[in-house]
Parts: C-alpha cells; sequence; structure tokens
C-alpha cells in the first residue's frame, strides 16, 4: 500500500509520514517546499517537489508511483492571510485539492484521508462548556475555514458518485513535536508566538481577557501533533477496510484550555517569566472550542495519549534546538 502524502514535508506532515512509514505501509511525498523542509523526509521516501495547483505534475506522479490511497495534508492555513487573500487561498486549497481528487478518480484510487479542520465550525454559538459534536453546524466565518469545508463537500460528492472512502479529520489545535528536528517552525500560532516573543525579548500578548470563560480568556482544545498523527493512522485502517463512505471526524482531545492556562504552562516549562500584555479580543476568535471525541474514539478506536505539558515541554525542546534562547 502506497500512500501519497500531500504537504509530506511540513509540520504536521513529517510526522504523519513517519507514522505511515512506521504502520509497514510505503509512502510518496508531493510537497512544494514553500514551507515544508525537504530534510524532514526520511531518505528512503520520494520527494516530488511541486505544487498541487499544477494538474500535470499530480497526475504524472499518479502515472508514476502506484498509489492506493490519499493523505492531503498540503494547504495554506493562516486564518488572517486568508481573510486578505481568498483568491490565492481558494486555488491552493480547493483548486489544488481539486486536481488531487481528479487524479484520484482518473487512476480509481478511492482510499482518502482529508486534512480538515475544526474552523469549519466557525464560531459555534454553544455555551462554553460544550463540546463540539460532528454534527455541529458548520458555518465558517473565514475563506480558510470555508476552503476546507468546500473540500470536504467535494470529496463527499465523490463517495457518491465515485465510491471514495473519505476520512474528513477535523484538526483542533495543533502543538508539540515528536522530537527536536521536528518542531513548528513558523510562531503563527499561540505556543511557538509565546516562544519567539521570549527568544527575541518582546512581551506577548493575551487576545482578550473578557471572554465568557473561567478566566476571560479563549479556551482551545490543544492536541498534540504525535497525537494527530496516530489518527491518521487509524483514518487511514478505517477507509482502507471501508466501503463508500465520507466521515468527518473531530481530532482533538476533548478537554480545553485557556490562553492563560498555556502562559502558566510556559512558565512552568522553561522557568522563565513570561509576562504578557492584555491585550483586546481578536476579531473571529470564539470563546470556546473544544471537540467532542466520543465518535473519534468509536470510529478510530483512536484517542490522545499526550498532555498540554507534553506538547509544551517538546516544543519548547525544539524551539531551543533551532534558537538561541536569552541572553
Ligand atoms: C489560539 C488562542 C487566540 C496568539 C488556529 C487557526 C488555524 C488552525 C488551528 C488548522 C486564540 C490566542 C493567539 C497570541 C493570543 N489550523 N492568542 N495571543 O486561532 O485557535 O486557530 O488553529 O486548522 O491555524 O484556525 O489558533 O494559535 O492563533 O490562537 O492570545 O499572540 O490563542 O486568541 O484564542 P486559533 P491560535
Amino acid at each position: 500500500m502506497t500512500w501519497l502524502i500531500t504537504g509530506g514535508a511540513g509540520y504536521i506532515g513529517a510526522h504523519v509520514v513517519r507514522e505511515t512509514i512506521a504502520s509497514g505501509r510505503s509512502a510518496v511525498v508531493f510537497d512544494d517546499l514553500s514551507t515544508g523542509l525537504a530534510n524532514r523526509i526520511p531518505d528512503d521516501v520520494p520527494l516530488v517537489h511541486a505544487n498541487i495547483t499544477d494538474s500535470l505534475a499530480v497526475l504524472e506522479t499518479f502515472e508514476k508511483y502506484d498509489i492506493t490511497g490519499v493523505l492531503h495534508l498540503a494547504a495554506r492555513k493562516q486564518v488572517g492571510e486568508s481573510v486578505a487573500k481568498p483568491i490565492y487561498y481558494w486555488e491552493e486549497n480547493v483548486v489544488g485539492f481539486f486536481n488531487v481528487l481528479t487524479a484520484m478518480q482518473k487512476h480509481g484510487v478511492k482510499n482518502l484521508v482529508f486534512s480538515s479542520s475544526a474552523a469549519v465550525y466557525g464560531q459555534p454559538d454553544n455555551g462554553v462548556d460544550t463540546l463540539i459534536t460532528e454534527d455541529a453546524p458548520c458555518l465558517p466565518i473565514n475563506p480558510y475555514g470555508a476552503t476546507k469545508l468546500a473540500g470536504e463537500s467535494l470529496s463527499e460528492a465523490l463517495s457518491e458518485s465515485d465510491g471514495f472512502k473519505v476520512a474528513a479529520l477535523r484538526y483542533f489545535n495543533v502543538a508539540g513535536a515528536g522530537d527536536a528536528t521536528l518542531g513548528d517552525p513558523f510562531a503563527l500560532n499561540l505556543i511557538p508566538i509565546i516562544f519567539q516573543a521570549l527568544t527575541s525579548g518582546e512581551q506577548p500578548q493575551v487576545f482578550g481577557t473578557d471572554y465568557p470563560t473561567p478566566d476571560g480568556t479563549c479556551i482551545r482544545d490543544y492536541i498534540h501533533v504525535q497525537d494527530l498523527a496516530q489518527a491518521h493512522i487509524a483514518a487511514m485502517n478505517l477507509v482502507e477496510n471501508s466501503q463508500a463512505t465520507f466521515i468527518p471526524i473531530n481530532i482533538g482531545t476533548g478537554s480545553g484550555a485557556s490562553v492563560l492556562e498555556v502562559f502558566k504552562k510556559v512558565r512552568e516549562v522553561t522557568g522563565l517569566e513570561v509576562d504578557p500584555v492584555l491585550t483586546a479580543r481578536r476579531p473571529g476568535d470564539p470563546a470556546a472550542l473544544v471537540a467532542d471525541t466520543n465518535f473519534a474514539k468509536s470510529v478510530l478506536n483512536w484517542s490522545s495519549q499526550k498532555s498540554l505539558h507534553d506538547m509544551v515541554s517538546s516544543a519548547w525542546e525544539a524551539w531551543q534546538a533551532r534558537n538561541t534562547i536569552g541572553p
């Protein structure tokens, strides 16, 4: 079984590639290396260095390799950037995925694990204590979330028209590192943003302290990237042994942490004084977004194993391996 892993040179993709090989499967990585790193790819895993918007490169890959399934992770994922560049996000995340699906259809490849996102839920109007289930309304509030929902919709249609077997994994907030060489190199999400501030001697910010949560700051479901990668293996097992299907699945821990709780964990792990500036809310942030993981447990026989401490400590170790910290 050879799985094509688009985005396999990325922060999440590199962890997924390793677990795929460890599961006894073969892999081919398709990545434009715009944010991925070629040195994250194991030497015995072929790399197709191209962008998924290059439909010919995608088709040639299916002709060259005996692809039996696709893990589609390649996408742009910055919410703010998607608001500024909606055409770019629809081209990369929807046209790119369209090219992959077209090649799958042409070659009769029906196994698909799609990297979707909790961003498809938008701002649920549930209480901050309510866990999000997969049947919650999908009302994305930014182009990023809209492109992920479009991808789900297109792949669901192919499960009906062409018998595709699809697991759409709705990632919550991914963090941590499998080892010191696989950390998230970009300061685009809370934990690496805090590390970046510590490294540069700047004050990190807390976006909003007046939310209807216990400490007034936003609550998110942070999940370790290794747990996420394991969920992909479980999803491959599921689709390989399914009939035509489309299954959206929340991939989180089922418990949340507030922004201030993350800051507290960073202090505990690093031993450094972290004194954030308390600023206004960031537009578009829901007060709480925590996954109900019962369906993932039942349909994948998977649940997260690692703690917020594991995430912050592994991320900190990887960050230090790449950056000198402090004076
Ligand atoms: C987390 C919390 C912020 C920075 C993202 C994107 C997307 C998605 C996963 C895949 C929020 C607060 C942040 C800061 C802060 N990826 N914050 N100060 O917005 O939950 O969602 O996660 O699908 O990347 O949708 O993640 O890390 O940006 O923010 O207070 O300097 O931290 O307000 O409450 P988010 P995030």
